[in-house]
């Protein structure tokens, strides 16, 4: 079998700009990476899943440079503002310096805190994305949002900090969990939906293909849902606008995280019932049609995604952590609803009273026999 193609998107940010290589072997082949560690020092972030996999696959790229590890136990609970001291502490006994580069060989999870841990350091330091699971390559290492979780909610403390490069080696995916794969693709639904119809309709055609993970469909899914979301981020790279539309389905999917401490709920699982609630509540606001939610929902049970709460979901407390999101301004809700496929679009002042009925709605169709 022929070697995928090696796809390159360039995320235009003028100084700031950089390369995301999305292709087979890249680990191990440094060519991409190497030559953009500028200082002596490496800091490698991962977990101790991913690293015995794949750690290995760098250290020749590293021979040379003084680096060392820091590696944080498994899941969403140690993003946390805990892990960023120690990251910090790690960086200090390596005696980086500021031209000290931090990779981030893992996940979201990996990938957010390895990049707030280099936006931290002597007040910003490089950092190099090699994200492992098919979301981190789609989207959390592109675009520079870095941060951790505090009790009180998902992703409230954190900066924007862009990485030097993002080198995407789909050889990875070889052993992500299938859950964690769906939980990628729902990323990808995410952009098409929100602004790339002609990409929604090649999702519909190729949804088997994605599922059964061929290897050239999934390499254009990434590659078609990173150079949308390098477009976004170029355009307005910290959220004034435009790129809030990215959060379709998360304002719903956070409370829905946070509500089921970050255990119930897989990333990408919250967001696809987040795009789903979205897409229902455009359509009793009349901004959008019944078939526009019929296909976004027939999408994603095809990618075999979740599109009903799970068990144990209070509608009352959900409204209280949506709150809590970043949207939001002088106590309004602010969310991202649609008028129907790739027709996304910011809304103010939505009324509680709406998205509790909502709520209230999918919690009584989650019960048993419902
Ligand atoms: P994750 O980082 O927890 O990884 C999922 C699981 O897969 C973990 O158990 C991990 O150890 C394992 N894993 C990773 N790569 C593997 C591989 N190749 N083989 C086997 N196992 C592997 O979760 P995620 O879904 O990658 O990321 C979710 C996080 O990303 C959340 O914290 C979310 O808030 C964040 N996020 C950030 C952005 C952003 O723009 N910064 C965007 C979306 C999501
Ligand atoms: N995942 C949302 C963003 O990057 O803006």
């Amino acid at each position: 079998m022929s070697k995928p193609t090696l796809h390159s998107i360039h995320v235009a940010l003028g100084l700031r700009s950089y390369p995301v290589w999305i292709g087979a072997g890249l680990l191990a082949d440094h060519t991409h990476w190497r030559p953009l560690l500028r200082g002596r020092h490496a800091l490698v972030i991962s977990n101790t899943t991913v690293a015995p996999l794949y750690l290995p696959r760098i250290e020749a790229g590293l021979e040379g440079l003084h680096w060392s590890s820091f590696l944080l136990d498994d899941g969403e609970a140690h993003k946390s503002f805990a892990n960023v001291g120690h990251a910090l502490d790690a960086l200090g006994q390596l005696g980086a310096t500021r031209d000290a580069c931090v990779i981030a060989l893992g996940g979201g999870v990996v990938g957010d805190l390895a990049g707030f841990s280099a936006a931290c350091w002597m007040r910003g330091i490089d950092f190099i994305q090699m994200p492992t699971t098919l979301l981190a390559m789609v989207d959390s290492s592109v675009g520079g949002k870095t941060g951790v979780n505090l009790p009180v909610g998902k992703n409230l403390a954190g900066a924007f900090h862009q990485p030097r490069a993002v080198i995407a080696d789909i050889d990875t995916l070889a052993t992500l969990p299938a859950r964690e794969y769906r939980a990628g693709l729902a990323e990808v639904v995410k952009g098409a939906a929100i602004g790339d119809e002609a990409f929604f309709i090649w999702l519909e055609q190729h949804a088997d293909a994605l599922v059964a993970r061929d290897v050239d469909t999934v390499l254009e899914a990434i590659s078609r849902k990173v150079e949308y979301k390098a477009g976004v981020v170029a355009r307005d790279e910290t959220e004034q606008g435009e790129r809030a539309l990215l959060n379709f389905g998360h304002t719903f999917g956070h409370a829905l995280e946070t509500a089921g401490h970050y255990t119930a709920l897989l990333h990408g699982e919250a967001v696809a019932i987040g795009m789903l609630l979205a897409a229902q509540l455009s359509e009793r606001l009349g901004m959008s049609e019944a078939a526009d939610t019929a296909r976004l929902r027939q999408l994603l049970h095809r990618l075999d995604l979740p599109v009903a709460f799970p068990p144990g979901m209070a509608a009352q407390q959900l409204l209280e952590l949506m709150r809590l999101d970043k949207k939001n301004s002088a106590g309004q809700l602010r969310l991202i609803l649609w008028r129907g496929i790739s027709r996304a679009e910011i809304v103010g002042g939505v009324a509680e009273a709406q998205v509790l009925a909502l709520l209230d709605d999918a919690v009584a169709d989650a019960q048993p026999g419902a």
